[in-house]
């Protein structure tokens, strides 16, 4: 049972999901490389693995590389409708392999086939041959199920600090800033 700042994410992706079109799930990963330049892109918050946010993707990608090098990563959420953003820091690793076939076997066999066929953050020739390839493999599964590759699954992220920002009128907003000290989440208020 989550307590403190993760109970709170949760009942705020909760009422994202409630009242927020499209994509209330989706969040922007930051990641540093080797030459300490970050690098950020959306993906999408699929589940949680107890306290840690897990989403999925290629290991063999650039994110994922980076991932390697570096754990510390860095999220952010934000619904404009809400008038609400959060920001996180936290350490990434994969899922155990049970959780990344699981979710794998949830997807559609397209999404299945996708994450076997695409080489994700690496360059290619033409998307018509990507295509091609794509409607192959379509023939190819059609008498087989799609397996969960080795370079494709969860990454979770086990938070260290997370800030939740309301907005208010004025521009008088409450950022409380909750950071993990010896196991203990420490709150702070910070003028906006
Ligand atoms: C709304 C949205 C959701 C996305 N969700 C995912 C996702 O869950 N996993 C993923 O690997 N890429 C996702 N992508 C694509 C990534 O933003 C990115 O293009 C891809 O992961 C390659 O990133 P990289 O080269 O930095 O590794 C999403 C893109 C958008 C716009």
């Amino acid at each position: 049972m989550s307590t403190g700042p993760i109970k709170r994410l949760k009942t705020w992706l909760d009422e994202a999901k409630d009242k927020v079109e499209g994509n209330w799930n989706a969040m922007c990963v930051s990641t540093v490389d080797k030459n300490h330049q970050s690098d950020s892109r959306m993906v999408l918050l699929k589940q949680f693995n107890g306290d840690k946010v897990v989403f999925f993707t290629n290991y063999q990608s650039k994110k994922g590389e980076d991932i390697l090098t570096n754990e510390k990563v860095s999220i952010v959420f934000f619904w404009d409708s809400l008038g609400r953003q959060i920001r996180i820091q936290g350490r990434a690793s994969k899922t155990s392999r049970e959780i990344s076939e699981a979710y794998y076997n949830s997807r559609p066999v397209g999404s299945r086939i996708s994450a076997i066929l695409s080489q994700q953050s690496q360059e290619i020739s033409s998307y018509d041959d990507l295509r091609a390839k794509f409607e192959e493999m379509k023939k190819e599964y059609s008498v087989k199920d799609p397996i969960c590759p080795e370079h494709w699954g969860g990454i979770e992220v086990d938070i260290h600090k997370i800030e939740f920002w309301q907005e208010h009128e004025s521009r008088l907003h409450e950022r409380n800033v909750y950071s993990k000290v010896d196991g203990e989440w420490k709150l702070k208020y910070l003028s906006p």
